[in-house]
């Protein structure tokens, strides 16, 4: 689907955000995903209430802010796991706010999910495989259907065994999903993502108690993934990381988003430095540098 795959790609140490100006709401010159107005409330807390938000294509955008901003709500509410109260969104110019998760997937938008503990009793490549795209073999019963899906689980593994490959998870193949070490897992939620082939992919904290080993590893599939031309949207609180892989950053605080620049804008933005030193305040302990565990 995305025309930028390789002839126009962007070299590196290119400014991918040419043009863009560093503010709130900013549009971008090529957004692969656009959304207005979105709001979503539990009981009374407004955990997210985004006015306009644009997320270039083939780019690394960070969203950061305090613990309680609305970054994981808003992932949850753009790739449909989560109803919006009000808002509507595009992706690559097709309208997808009241879309199921599997539709939005279907897209080409995925976000990664934690191993759920029924994952964890499969092998690594049962895992990689139930995350395979389509269901034709539930739903076309005779023979030739039999015969569609026989080619499709083929076409699946292949993919499969290639994208563990990357990850280096393809020796443990048959092993237990539970047996991994923690990062292992995050490379396998990475790799499972990338299983429908997306356009997009959303990580939500992604480096959460990986060791640091692993974390330089994980840094580099997604810069190799964006430099594919996949954009990649993320949730991170390693400041260090971020400002070193971004192309651009988005800060949310209460819901909100208060600033967007490139990382040097953002370094220097007041109202960044405000949230965080908000944070600290409301909730001693409760750092915005801190690693939290899980969604
Ligand atoms: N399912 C839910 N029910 C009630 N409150 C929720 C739910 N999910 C999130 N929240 C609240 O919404 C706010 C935003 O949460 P979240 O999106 O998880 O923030 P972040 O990912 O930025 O840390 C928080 O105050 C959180 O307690
Ligand atoms: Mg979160």
């Amino acid at each position: 689907m995305s025309s930028d795959a390789t002839p126009g790609a962007p070299e590196a140490g290119q400014d991918r955000m040419a043009g863009t100006a560093p503010e709130t709401g900013s549009a971008k010159t090529d957004p692969i995903l656009k959304a207005d107005g979105i709001r979503r409330s539990f009981g009374g807390l407004t955990a997210v209430d985004v006015e306009h938000l644009e997320v270039q294509r083939s780019t690394i955008t960070a969203l950061i802010g305090p613990n309680g901003a609305g970054k994981s709500t808003l992932f949850n509410l753009l790739t449909g796991f989560d109803r919006a109260d009000a808002g509507e969104w595009s992706f690559q110019g097709r309208r997808i706010d009241r879309m199921a998760g599997h539709k939005v997937a279907r897209q080409g938008m995925v976000r990664t999910f934690q191993l759920t503990k029924a994952l964890t009793r499969l092998t690594v490549l049962e895992n990689m495989l139930l995350a395979a795209p389509g269901q034709r073999g539930e739903r076309f019963l005779g023979a030739f259907g039999r015969w569609l899906w026989t080619g499709q689980e083929a076409a699946n593994r292949e993919r499969a065994m290639e994208l563990l490959a990357r990850f280096k998870l393809d020796a443990k193949k048959d092993d237990i999903a539970g047996s991994l070490s923690g990062g292992q897992r995050k490379l396998l939620e990475m790799a499972r993502s990338l299983m429908v082939e997306p356009s997009m992919v959303m990580l939500d904290e992604p480096m959460a108690g990986v060791n640091p080993a692993l974390v330089q590893s994980l840094l580099e599939h997604i810069t190799a993934l964006r430099d594919e031309g996949t954009t990649v949207l993320f949730v991170e609180h390693d400041m260090d990381v971020i400002m070193g892989i971004s192309d651009w950053i988005v800060v949310m605080a209460q819901g909100r988003v208060i600033a967007e620049g490139r990382p040097a804008d953002i370094r220097s933005n007041e109202h960044v430095i405000d949230a965080y030193l908000g944070a600290h305040h409301d909730e001693p302990g409760q750092g915005a540098q801190q690693k939290e565990e899980g969604p």
